[in-house]
C-alpha cells in the first residue's frame, strides 16, 4: 500500500529557481509523485516564483510583510495561511524574512530550509563572495531543520561543489544553484518517504542509498 502524499507549503521571496525543480519532481503534472504542493506563499507580490506556481497549477498566496505592524503579526498570518492548506510540511526555498520563534516552535521539525553554503560554515548572505575570500576550495548546499538561531538546525543533506582558481562570485553561485536544484528535491523526498528522524538534535538518513551528502560534479568542467 503506497503511503499519503505528504503535503507542503513552499514559502519564496523572489525568481523561485529551487521552487521550480520542486515543481518539476513534484508538480500536479507529475505521476506517483510521494508529494503534494499544497501551497506557495510569497511575502512579495511581485515574486516571479508565483508565476511559476500559478502556471503549473498550484494555489499560491501573498503574505505581505509591509501590511503588519510587527512580525509575530505577519508571522500569524502567514502560519494561519498555511494550517488552512492540511500541509505538513513547510519548505523555504529562497525566503528572505527572519522567522520569529513562534513561528518556528510552531513547525518543530516541519520547517526546512536551503542555504547556499555547507553550514556551519557561511551563515547569512553573500555566502559565494565570503567563500571565496576564504579562499576554501569546495563549497556547497545545505538543507537543514530549522531551528530559532539564523541557519541552525540538525543537517538533512549536503551537496560539495570544487571552487576554481577562476571562479568569481556568479559563477560559483550558479554551480551551487545547479547542486541545490538537485539535492532539495532529493532531500525532500527523502522526508515523505519517512525516511528523515531527528535524534540528539541529529539528522538522521534510514536509507542505505543516501546517507545525506552529494559530491557534484567534483572533477568535470
Ligand atoms: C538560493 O540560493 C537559496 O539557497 C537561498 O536563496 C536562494 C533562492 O533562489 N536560500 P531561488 O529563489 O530559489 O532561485
Amino acid at each position: 500500500m503506497s503511503r499519503p502524499k505528504l503535503k507542503i507549503a513552499i514559502l519564496i521571496s523572489g525568481r523561485g529557481s529551487n521552487l521550480q525543480a520542486l515543481i518539476d519532481q513534484f508538480g500536479p503534472q507529475v505521476a506517483n509523485s510521494p508529494i503534494e504542493i499544497v501551497l506557495v506563499l510569497s511575502n512579495r507580490p511581485d515574486a516571479f516564483g508565483l508565476t511559476r506556481a500559478e502556471r503549473a497549477g498550484i494555489p499560491t498566496v501573498t503574505v505581505d510583510h509591509k501590511a503588519f505592524a510587527d512580525r509575530a503579526g505577519f508571522d500569524g498570518a502567514m502560519d494561519a495561511a498555511i494550517r488552512k492548506t492540511g500541509a505538513e510540511l513547510v519548505v523555504l526555498a529562497g525566503f528572505l524574512r527572519l522567522l520569529t520563534d513562534g513561528f518556528i516552535a510552531g513547525w518543530h521539525d516541519k520547517l526546512v530550509n536551503i542555504h547556499p553554503a555547507l553550514l556551519p560554515s557561511f551563515k547569512g548572505l553573500h555566502t559565494h563572495a565570503r567563500a571565496l575570500e576564504a579562499g576554501v576550495r569546495f563549497h556547497g548546499c545545505t538543507v537543514h531543520f530549522v531551528r530559532p538561531d539564523m541557519d541552525t538546525g540538525p543537517i538533512i543533506a549536503q551537496a560539495v561543489v570544487p571552487v576554481r582558481p577562476d571562479d568569481t562570485e556568479n559563477s560559483l553561485g550558479l554551480r551551487v544553484l545547479a547542486a541545490e536544484h538537485r539535492l532539495f528535491p532529493q532531500a525532500l523526498r527523502l522526508i515523505a518517504e519517512g525516511k528523515v528522524r531527528v535524534e540528539n538534535e541529529r539528522a538522521i538518513i534510514d536509507d542505505a542509498a543516501f546517507a545525506g551528502g552529494i559530491l557534484y560534479n567534483p572533477l568535470g568542467a
